[in-house]
């Protein structure tokens, strides 16, 4: 199936934001095999940038380029072998569609990774994570085609270069791929993960000692469920920002100074909690127009309704300077802002 091409495309259904814009041209690619006609049909055309189920961006203005939709769909075994089983999906596949799909097969290691919006090519780009696990702990490789050339090849873990809400494919040229299917390594035994303090609660709350990882999975979605607002409902792209990252000594007196501060040690130093700084600055719930911070969850901006991507992008600097201002730490945006 040749790829579709709209002219002047209305991107608001196309972010779950839900902000209005527009791009010159977009293209979306529904079969892998049809990439290379697809890239054909952006280049020329200005910029190009890759959208996947637009959970993470923010268009603070139109686009004047090409965007690549990436819808395609599949997901298959590859290859297993004793308790070790590799599983691909294509990029377009929904990521919570794709661990539904492997806990369905008593496939695990996905489970605390349930619920979070966006599409499965997305994955890596990001390292998503939640409740104590992060995507590279299950990856196995990645299939990519080179925007600029057309060229096509394979990355594996280290090549990806993952680190917190982060990999190659966020800088400079290796954020010219265009990522087509993704492989992880799961396990047909389950290893429940329950050390993050939320979860390890909310299952002893509910009686749960040695959780499943079923049971793991609908815990994850209650929390998430609870406190994340829903993009179909209410306009949001999950964390605004990522949690910065400090050196021992700074956190350290950062702690002295404000008892109480979450903090968990991170690979570079301590990381510390986004939301609970914000809520500190009195600043969860507060509304600029429709422009907000969530009131139960610190670290989500919403759109309540009518808000532009600048009016989003209004609040998020009112939210940093508070929080620079505050604890002398500059917060840097989750999402990619266009
Ligand atoms: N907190 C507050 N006020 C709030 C919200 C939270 O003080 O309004 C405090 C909590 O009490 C807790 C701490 O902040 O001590 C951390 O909160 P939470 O467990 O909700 O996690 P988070 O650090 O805010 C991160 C991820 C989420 C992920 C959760 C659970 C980032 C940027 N965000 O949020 O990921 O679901 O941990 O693992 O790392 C996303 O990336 O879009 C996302 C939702």
């Amino acid at each position: 199936m040749p790829p579709t091409i709209i002219e002047n495309a209305d991107l608001r259904r196309l972010n779950t934001f839900a902000v209005p814009a527009r791009a010159a041209r977009l293209v979306e690619l529904d079969e892998t095999a049809g990439a290379s006609e697809a890239l054909a049909a952006c280049a020329g055309h200005g910029p190009m940038m890759v959208l996947g189920a637009g959970s993470n961006v923010l268009f603070t203005r139109d686009f004047e380029g090409s965007i690549l939709r990436v819808r395609t769909c599949g997901r298959r075994i590859v290859s297993a072998s004793g308790d070790e089983v590799v599983v691909e999906a294509q990029a377009g596949e929904s990521w919570d569609g794709f661990v539904r799909w492997t806990l369905a097969g008593a496939l695990f290691g996905l489970e605390n990774l349930s619920l979070i919006p966006g599409c499965v090519g997305a994955s890596p780009i990001q390292n998503i994570g939640a409740y104590g696990v992060e995507m590279c702990e299950f990856f196995d490789s990645l299939e990519a085609i080179d925007l600029d050339t057309g060229a096509q090849r394979r990355f594996d873990a280290p090549q990806c270069g993952f680190a917190y809400r982060d990999s190659v494919f966020k800088h400079g040229q290796a954020a010219r791929w265009l990522i087509l299917g993704v492989r992880f390594r799961l396990s047909r035994t389950a290893r429940p993960r329950f050390d993050y303090a939320e979860l390890r609660g909310e299952l002893a709350r509910s009686g749960v000692a040695h959780p499943s990882p079923d049971q793991i999975a609908r815990c994850v979605v209650a929390i998430r469920s609870s406190k994340l607002p829903d993009p179909a409902l209410l306009g949001n792209a999950g964390s605004f920002f990522k949690n910065p990252i400090v050196d021992l000594p700074r956190a350290k007196e950062l702690i002295d100074r404000h008892p109480g501060m979450p903090n968990w040690p991170a690979s570079q130093g301590i990381k510390l909690s986004a939301a609970w700084m914000i809520d500190r600055c009195g600043l969860k719930g507060a509304r600029e127009g429709d422009a907000g911070v969530h009131d139960r969850h610190a670290l989500v901006l919403v759109n309540h309704g009518s808000a532009r991507g600048c009016d989003i992008w209004a609040l998020a600097m009112r939210v940093r300077d508070a929080v620079h201002q505050r604890f002398g730490i500059v917060l840097e945006p989750e999402p990619t802002i266009v």
